[in-house]
């Protein structure tokens, strides 16, 4: 077995015993001794046996092939031989074997998203987007470019389509990029064109954050907030790298803002083509209760006539439009805003967004009286 095959071995077999797929690559692949083309090829083949499980555990059945994870290799690496095991998955469960979901996830898709089935099960490019504070998107382009990479322009006129080697680059080393998924790009972007005072109160590492630094080409004043102070501290870190005029709050914020942004902790399964780990969620937990709690500690910082924005990256109703639902039952003082793009679809409360190449991610803009 080759040493690509046996690292990609040891990931599956640890993921078995702790989950977290993305931290058991973390635990292995730096010290695999491996180069990084070699590493990226690990990576691919653990995404694709965690993408496929559930169906190459039924073509396992069905073939009677031994069912060990070196098996879920060989599947993963060879898997257009198996495609007649397809004709006997049985019909009700179709969703959950042959797109590999879990049954809560498999239901909500059958039932409203099905177009969702393939989407969530493609490989999904890397993504840059560009920093217009340190650079442009010509320069991004030329770097990767020089550096042996593939730069395309996509329809967010920050974004670069690149291959997965493309976190590694100079532009990303310099903060003249960040890796940033097209959609997560887009609600920056809607967010930093709302006001010029603005909170992101659920900042995290400041992904989003540091793209609407770029697109207000540091010309407003943005907060940045996040209950986790290692998080804030990193953001710190982060904004100096990407010259981004961003103020990480050491307290709770106080004081009332344009705009308040809540990316608020949410399933994931919207990104589940990047870690496809999320399409075996079952159930939505406590997200809808923490969500709808964080916004209503949110609301209290917009000012009159300014907007609250909620956003996760998932698109089951519990965590979107039944949140929103909650919300504006309790809360006279808001009422929805619309806005129109071609990349967002409209559900009950807000929008999907439907990139080419992006997440799947809800969108609420709500406006204070
Ligand atoms: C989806 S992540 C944010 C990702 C971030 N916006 C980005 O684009 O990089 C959600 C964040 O909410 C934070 N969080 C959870 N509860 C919170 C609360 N009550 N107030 C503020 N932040 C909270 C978590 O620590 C986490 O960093």
């Amino acid at each position: 077995m080759s040493k690509i095959s046996r690292t990609a071995e040891q990931i599956v077999e640890r993921w078995l015993k702790k989950g977290n797929m993305a931290a058991r690559m973390r635990d292995i692949l730096p010290n695999s001794g491996l180069s990084l083309e070699e590493r990226e090829e690990v990576a691919k083949i653990v995404h694709d046996v965690v993408r496929w499980w559930n169906w190459y555990t039924f073509v396992m059945e069905h073939y009677s092939l031994p069912e060990r994870v070196e098996t879920y290799i060989r599947l993963a690496r060879s898997k257009d031989e198996w495609e007649s095991a397809e004709k006997s998955v049985p019909k009700e469960r179709y969703t959950e074997i042959r797109y590999s979901f879990s049954p809560f996830m498999a239901s909500i898709i059958d039932k409203e998203f099905p177009e969702l089935r393939e989407y969530l099960n493609m490989e999904p490019k890397t993504v840059l987007c560009v920093n217009f504070n340190l650079s442009d998107r010509e320069e991004v382009k030329d770097i990767l470019m020089k550096e042996g990479m593939s730069a395309e322009d996509s329809v967010m006129e920050s974004a670069v389509i690149s291959d997965s080697r493309a976190r590694y680059s100079r532009a990303v080393k310099e903060g003249k990029a960040q890796v940033q998924d097209e959609s997560s790009q887009l609600i920056a972007k809607i967010t930093a064109s709302l006001g010029s005072k603005i909170l992101d109160y659920c900042a995290g590492n400041g992904v989003k954050t540091i793209a609407m630094a770029s697109f207000m080409r540091n010309s407003g004043k943005i907060h940045a907030w996040d209950i986790d102070e290692k998080r804030r501290k990193t953001l710190k870190k982060r904004a100096e790298i990407y010259n981004a005029k961003i103020e990480v709050l050491e307290r709770r914020p106080e004081g009332e803002y344009d705009v308040v942004f809540v990316d608020a902790p949410c399933t994931g399964v919207g990104s589940a083509r990047r870690n496809p780990e999320a399409k075996y969620t079952d159930g939505v937990g406590d997200f809808p209760e923490k969500q709808l709690s964080i916004l209503n500690e949110a609301k209290e910082r917009v000012r009159k006539g300014g907007y609250l924005i909620y956003c996760v990256c998932s698109f089951t109703p519990q965590e979107s439009v039944e949140v929103i639902d909650r919300f504006m039952e309790e809360t006279k003082d808001f009422f929805e805003e619309k806005y129109e793009s071609e990349w967002l679809v409209e559900r009950k409360h807000g929008y999907l967004t439907r990139m080419p190449e992006g997440d799947v991610m809800y969108l609420c803009i709500m406006k204070r009286t």
